[in-house]
């Protein structure tokens, strides 16, 4: 059966990096013999201003019953003001597709420069596991008195039984089959803020300690509060395997994975509904760098890199395997990995990554 395939530019330079995945996706389709299937959609800051509309109710069930999943450029345009399309946009979709991990895997490929003092591509190397769909991201809160001087904003943090469950249980099975395939040492740290947060870390401490005793005694589980978690990232970042972390901290602590892992222009992620038939997201983590459309310098390699992982969750993992490879081979050939210092254009770096396969 084919892999059919949701594409969404995006904004900005989401429209050139996706270009390059799709010729990397075209090349090794070939190689690995799938059968795959793409439409795109002009969801974004374009169209929005166009017409007014960002995604409709419909589009979401499209994208829900007729795609197993789907490739994201960027979001974010200059002339449309900040939350709009984040909310409408890419929030949106996680939240109406039940996306609930939001897998952001840290990984320092080969000749990337890393900010970290003697830090090399064995050092650097965990997956972020962010729940997805709950905590400061839910929107629940509101405005009291707005605009008078007795003025009250409140933002909750939801953390619900359910939610936090099925998003330890994906990290718990996710550590023991790394481990498994000879990759990771079985360790998981939930990350979080146990000592300020009495409900909500409490709650997710509990459910992570019961569901790790009961189900998942092999895996060795470990306990970082956000602040520190920041403080070894740069210090021992050896030490992590596999992290689980709310929405909020996880969304903070991936930036900082980012830039230990050679910044924007690598640093790939999965918006994953892991049920049967959901429909996942895969995405570069930068935004749409909008100083940069159109003049073939911003690095393709994150959205590359959100190809192969799109592929190795999407029922191709040789093929997923293989253009994560092909990335390995390129990194060394460029300058840097930032945008306008590459030493190569942005298509010249997807045809690396094809002459890589
Ligand atoms: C990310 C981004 C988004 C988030 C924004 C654009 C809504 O920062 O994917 O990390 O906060 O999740
Ligand atoms: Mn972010």
């Amino acid at each position: 059966m084919a892999l059919n395939i949701a594409i969404i530019p995006g904004d900005g330079t989401g429209p050139e990096v996706v270009r390059e995945a799709l010729k990397v996706l075209e090349v090794v389709a070939k190689l690995e013999d799938f059968p795959y299937t793409t439409e795109s959609f002009d969801f974004g800051g374009d169209r929005y201003l166009a017409t007014g509309s960002i995604i409709d109710d419909d589009d979401i069930a499209n994208l829900r019953e007729n795609f197993d999943t789907i490739l994201l450029g960027a979001v974010g345009h200059p002339d449309v003001k900040p939350g709009i399309l984040e909310k409408g946009l890419l929030l949106r979709l996680r939240f109406a597709l039940d996306q609930y991990i939001n897998l952001r895997p840290v990984k320092l490929y080969p000749g990337v420069d890393c900010p970290l003092k003697d830090k090399g591509p064995e050092d650097v190397d965990f997956d972020v596991i962010r729940e997805n769909t709950e905590d400061l991201y839910c929107g629940a809160g509101g405005f009291l008195r707005k605009g008078t001087a007795e003025e009250i904003a409140t933002q909750e943090m939801i953390a619900t039984r359910f939610g936090v469950e099925r998003c330890l249980r994906y990290a718990f099975e996710f550590c023991r089959s790394k481990k498994a395939e000879g990759e990771g040492k079985g360790l998981l740290t939930l990350v979080h803020k146990t000592n300020v947060l009495t409900f909500a870390a409490d709650l997710w401490f509990r459910v992570f300690n019961e569901t790790g005793e009961t189900d998942y005694p092999d895996v060795q589980r470990d306990y970082n509060h956000v602040d520190a978690a920041c403080m070894w990232f740069v210090k021992n970042p050896e030490y992590y395997d596999t992290i689980v972390v709310p929405n909020m901290f996880g969304d903070i602590i991936t930036d900082l994975g980012a830039i230990i892992q050679g910044g924007m222009g690598i640093a790939a992620g999965g918006n994953i509904n892991p049920d049967l038939g959901g429909t996942s997201m895969y995405e570069s983590i930068g935004g749409s760098a909008p100083k940069y459309t159109g003049q073939g310098v911003i690095n393709p390699l994150a959205c590359i890199g959100a190809l192969a992982m799109l592929l190795q969750n999407g029922g191709q993992k040789s093929a997923g395997d293989r253009v994560e490879n092909a990335i390995k081979k390129t990194t060394p050939k460029l300058k840097s990995l930032a945008a306008n210092q590459m030493g190569y254009s942005t298509s010249e770096v997807g045809d690396l990554v094809v002459e890589a396969l």
